[in-house]
């Protein structure tokens, strides 16, 4: 059999499989599936043969692009499940103001912060094209890094028009490069200034607006801030329960800065995942571990904004709630692209292993997504997201920190970078 492309050598071929129907969750968060000396085969877009590289090239006998891996680490390509990527402007100003010690909710309270963004968005959605190929300019930044599959979040509009130009640039990226998006309505993600009396008035446009997201089939998810300032789990399950009906599947970001209830919510409604936890109750945690609602840490946001106070991921661990990883992509809580910077402070501040870290920026990010039989792992049938790190063992991925250990990213089967 001649394969398109074979990987081979690989002193470890990181295949994170193992997890079948559902994401990893405790001591199956620490196995990743080595293969040393391994070696993959594809086809077209797909994996095809999996294994030590004496087994693969016994059935493969030649390949049209080969490469050679010795001394390189193989791993699935990254899944960042939570990003915000299409926005105007930037907030290092703000970033200043955060080091000489004001806080992220003082700041939107003053009508800064997101809402300083949402005024740069509109601004910028009066010339689409020019938004957009920021945005393609991140991805391609992202896939440098070795992510191959990224979710998108709309919120920085907070009116029909902006949501919904927003949610067309998403579109537009779906189809314009490389990396696999999926997209996510948040037009409640704050209260406009237009509607800061008028909070049910808002609620009401935001329900409106789920209807044509659904009718014209251009968000896959729903998302909601449940905070304080920004919407209460009684709002939320207002706008959450409508989007239900509609069809769409749901996403919390629920405490990340205060503990209220966000997290209890999102199990009740049968949430694919729950995002930033980084205040969360027993109560939470429990409900979520029965519920297998995927727990997403975000831990370049309390790193961005310096407050120190990082989601107990052990302890999320032990109550057995599935955790992934994401970067939380956005110009306020954490102007980052990299996951391998994620994995970095994953298993510094929250004391996870570099198995679990893998786990939770792969695979468990692919079902936060509802992805997890697609994408997230090296196994034959799945599709051909493959990095090439230029490390000899996966120990040394977190270890090397904000550095690019990616040597080459083949995303649906064709070697995109370097380009
Ligand atoms: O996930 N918390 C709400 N949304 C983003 C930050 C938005 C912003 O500050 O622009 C987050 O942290
Ligand atoms: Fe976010």
């Amino acid at each position: 059999m001649i394969a398109d492309v074979l990987i081979k050598n690989a002193s470890e071929l990181v295949t994170v499989r193992g997890a079948r129907g559902g994401p990893k969750t405790k001591q199956g968060m620490q196995d990743l599936g080595i293969i040393r000396n391994g070696a993959v085969a594809i086809e077209g877009a797909e994996i095809v043969a999996v294994g030590d590289t004496d087994e693969v090239l016994a059935t493969i006998k030649q390949a049209r692009t080969v490469i050679d891996a010795t001394d390189r680490t193989v791993l699935p390509g990254f899944v960042d499940c939570h990003t915000h990527l299409v926005f105007g402007g930037s907030r290092e100003d703000e970033f200043i103001q955060k080091i000489e010690g004001r806080s992220y909710l003082e700041i939107m309270q003053r009508n800064g912060g997101l809402f300083s963004t949402v005024e740069k968005t509109r601004e910028a959605l009066a010339f689409p094209r020019a938004l957009m190929k920021r945005a393609q300019a991140f991805l391609d930044k992202m896939l440098a890094f070795g992510t191959t599959t990224a979710e998108i979040k709309t919120g920085y509009g907070l009116s029909t028009e902006s949501e919904f130009g927003l949610l067309n640039i998403i579109a537009g990226l779906k189809e314009s490069q490389p990396v696999d998006i999926v997209s996510t309505f948040l037009g409640a993600h704050a209260f406009p200034k237009e509607y800061k009396e008028r909070k049910a008035d808002y609620i009401q446009l935001v329900l409106g607006m789920l209807e044509r997201v659904k009718a014209e089939g251009l968000a896959e998810y729903c998302d909601v801030f449940v905070e304080v300032g920004a919407f209460s789990p009684s709002e939320a399950r207002t706008i959450l329960e409508q989007a239900k009906k509609q069809g769409l599947k749901l996403k919390l970001h629920a405490g990340e800065f205060n503990d209220i209830g966000g997290a209890e919510l999102g199990a009740e409604l049968g949430a694919v995942s729950i995002d930033h936890l980084d205040y969360i109750s027993e109560r939470g945690m429990e409900l979520m571990a029965e519920k297998k609602t995927v727990g997403v840490l975000l831990p370049g946001v309390p790193f961005h904004l310096m407050t120190n106070k990082y989601a107990p991921a052990r302890k999320l661990i032990e109550a057995g709630v599935p955790i992934a990883l994401a970067t939380d992509f956005n110009p306020g809580s954490c102007p980052t692209l990299s996951m391998q910077m994620i994995i970095a402070l994953a298993c510094r501040q929250l004391k996870m292993t570099p198995a679990e870290a893998i786990n939770a920026a792969t695979i468990n990010a692919a079902y936060a997504l509802d992805r997890g039989d697609k994408v997230g792992s090296i196994e034959v049938g799945k599709k051909a997201d493959i990095i090439v790190l230029d490390i000899p063992r996966h120990q040394q991925l977190p270890y090397w920190f904000g550095v690019n250990t990616v040597a080459k990213v083949v995303k649906n089967g064709v070697i995109t970078y370097p380009p």
